[in-house]
């Protein structure tokens, strides 16, 4: 029991997201709306001045103050010629992006009001380029590896066949907390990637209504079950880090590339060190998702990067690998920006190694799938993958190896 309580607390700690005070406050001093630096002029639409025309010519940029408070000034309040009296579409434009406009939205935050987010362009083309393309072919490409590796190592057979024994290896409230973190997973993942991918793939192959009906669907769906995930992901670490915590058998475990590769068959408690990896990946990345995941459903109310990033900054991280001080003074908009890009970054790793996990426990192994099946496994089985484990049931607990009635 204390042992449990002690877990509890431990993932409580690991689940705290090192948070900054929510900014809320859209009247910050940022010259551009939701952007934390001067905007690049390079992109910049603003009506044309002398000034900027000769400092062009001196092939220097032209400096944003001077459109952000030209936003069409006495002309506006003048008598109309058209149906936008003397200002122009322009001018509404450049008060919508500097912020200045008559803005009043649905979603009672005050952040809603920026409706052009020139500070967001970076986050749009890596959001479309590259985190699409990394994370679909490190998934296909996990896809193809583990491929590979079927048609070179086959099935993992139980040596000598089954012996017609079987040991209890997982309670019912152990499966049962498993196929709730896996069926949620599995629905978390499928429509994570369909919002991502649905504009590009889904979009030509099936037409706007079909994209459309899907999204709203999987927006709901990914929104709700995430609660279910992350309840289950604390069961299963209050339930199992005390066999997840490394010790000397692990080594062994490694140095005999732990039986996949070859016939040998290293010793192992109840979780070999391929599955502590599984597992603290699953605590770890499970953990980080959920935390930028929340962030990203309570949009703007709990920022977790300016502060991330002064840490960061502090430890001097970027600098060890070559790069400038990260952003520390985030608009709002570009914290939710960070949180979206690495919940899917986070993601696409834990699927990744999912794919591995359920490989191993389907395809990859006989015997392996009745663990989390039935929760019974066959002694031979379990001598093979699991013999310290076994030896231990058999001295302390023999009540949990029984015959197979089947048999
Ligand atoms: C269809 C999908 C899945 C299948 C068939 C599957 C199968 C299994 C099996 C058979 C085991 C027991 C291995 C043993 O007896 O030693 C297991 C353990 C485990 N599963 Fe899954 N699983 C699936 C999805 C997931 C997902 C989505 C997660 C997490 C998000 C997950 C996390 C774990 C963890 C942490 C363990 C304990 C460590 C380990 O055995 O690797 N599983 N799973």
């Amino acid at each position: 029991m204390l042992r449990h309580l002690m877990a509890l607390l431990t993932l409580t700690l690991l689940a705290l997201p090192m948070t900054a005070p929510a900014q809320t406050d859209p009247t910050s001093e940022a010259p551009i709306a939701g952007t934390s630096v001067d905007d690049s002029p390079a992109t910049s639409t603003g009506r044309q001045t002398l000034e900027d025309i000769l400092a062009r010519q001196r092939g220097e940029d032209p400096a944003n103050p001077v459109r952000s408070h030209d936003l069409g000034g006495d002309a506006l309040q003048a008598p109309g010629m058209g149906p936008l009296g003397a200002s122009s579409d322009s001018d509404i434009w450049r008060q919508i992006r500097f912020n200045d406009g008559d803005i009043r939205n649905s979603t009672l935050n005050p952040n809603g009001d920026v409706l052009i987010q020139t500070g967001g362009m970076w986050w749009e083309e890596l959001r479309k380029g590259p985190l699409r393309t990394y994370g679909g072919w490190l998934l296909l490409g996990t896809i193809a590896v583990l491929a590979v590796f079927y048609l070179i190592r086959g099935r993992i057979r139980i040596d000598g066949g089954k012996t017609g024994t079987l040991v209890l290896r997982f309670k019912f409230v152990e499966r049962m907390a498993h196929w709730v973190l896996a069926g949620s997973f599995i629905l978390l993942g499928f429509t994570g990637l369909f919002t991502l991918f649905g504009r590009k793939y889904l979009i030509p192959a099936f037409g706007h209504e079909f994209n459309s009906v899907l999204l709203t669907g999987s927006k709901f769906i990914h929104n709700n079950v995430s609660w279910a995930f992350m309840i289950a992901l604390a069961m299963v670490f209050v339930m199992w880090v005390w066999h997840n915590i490394p010790d000397k058998t692990d080594i062994i475990w490694f140095k005999q590339a732990g039986g996949i590769i070859g016939n040998k068959h290293p010793p192992a408690r109840k979780f070999n060190a391929g599955q502590k990896i599984i597992f603290w990946s699953v605590i770890v990345l499970g953990v980080s998702v959920s935390a930028s995941g929340i962030s990203l459903l309570f949009p703007f109310e709990l920022p977790l990067f300016s502060h991330s990033f002064d840490v960061l900054n502090g430890w001097g991280v970027p600098g060890w690998f070559g790069f400038d001080a990260l952003p520390v003074n985030l608009a709002p908009q570009e914290e939710m920006q960070f949180a979206q890009l690495w919940h899917a970054i986070v993601a696409f790793l834990m699927m990744a190694v999912i794919l591995g996990h359920i490989y191993i426990g389907t395809l990859g192994m006989e015997g392996a799938y009745d663990a989390m099946g039935s929760g019974l496994v066959d002694e031979n089985w379990a001598h093979q993958h699991h013999s310290l484990w076994l030896e231990h049931l058999q001295e302390e607990k023999p009540g949990k190896i029984r015959p197979d009635p089947a048999e």
